[in-house]
């Protein structure tokens, strides 16, 4: 190969390498849609297409739901266990106190709800008992650990026993998992996913906003 070529040929790679870095920006900023409402940083995420998808798992009275069942045009998911010490806790309330601050009409076409990741131990009862504690209206799903294998994976949830340390109980180990708010229709499609991060103000007026928006107009 001769200079000039062996000059041209760095030339290109440059170009695309250049080409290369705006399109990841551009991906980048197209996928991932700020509603900051006044919050610093991200509130709601778009996501990949391939998200999300129906699912059958067993409510906290013990019988089978899948998305079509939802009274409510959509669900807001949060994954996590019964026995998280504080995060899930405050996650959950976080999404209540944020559905009671928007608008009722909006937050009414909104069920919250909760699925397990720990179903070893969150069985129907303990999946009641603990959605109870929060909205009057949140539904708790559980299920036998291949469905609750199975509905992660299609929200991408991740989620791992951590290992009990010595001289603990068996059952008392803790799990590690992702943390994200899920808004899904009926028929598991995930239409959004909201971090629980931001202030319950933000997650409000983004979440508001994004049922507004979904909402036929003639409403
Ligand atoms: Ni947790």
């Amino acid at each position: 190969m001769n200079a000039q070529k062996r000059i041209a040929l760095i030339a290109l790679a440059g170009a695309l390498s250049v080409l290369a870095i705006a399109g990841l920006i551009t991906w980048y900023q197209v996928g991932m849609v700020d509603r900051t409402g006044g919050f610093g940083g991200t509130v709601g995420f778009q996501h990949a297409d391939e998200l999300g998808g129906s699912f059958t798992l067993t409510d906290q009275s013990g019988a089978a739901f899948s998305p079509g069942d939802l009274e409510t045009p959509y669900a807001l998911i949060y994954f996590g266990f019964t026995a998280c010490p504080d995060v899930c806790p405050t996650e959950l309330q976080d999404m209540t106190l944020a559905l009671d601050q928007m608008d009722a009409d909006l937050a009414d076409q909104v069920t919250p709800a909760f699925i397990t990741i720990d179903p070893a131990r969150d069985d129907v009862a303990a999946v009641r008992d603990y959605v109870g504690h929060f909205h009057p209206r949140m539904i708790g799903l559980t299920g036998d650990s291949q469905a609750i294998e199975t509905v992660a994976k299609l929200y991408r949830v991740f989620y791992s026993r951590v290992a009990s340390s010595e001289g603990e109980a068996a059952d008392s180990y803790m799990m590690d998992h992702s943390s994200f708010y899920y808004l899904i229709d009926q028929t598991g499609a995930l239409r959004r996913m909201f971090t629980p991060k931001a202030p319950i103000d933000a997650l409000s007026v983004a979440l508001g906003e994004t049922v507004d928006e979904m909402t036929p107009s003639d409403r």
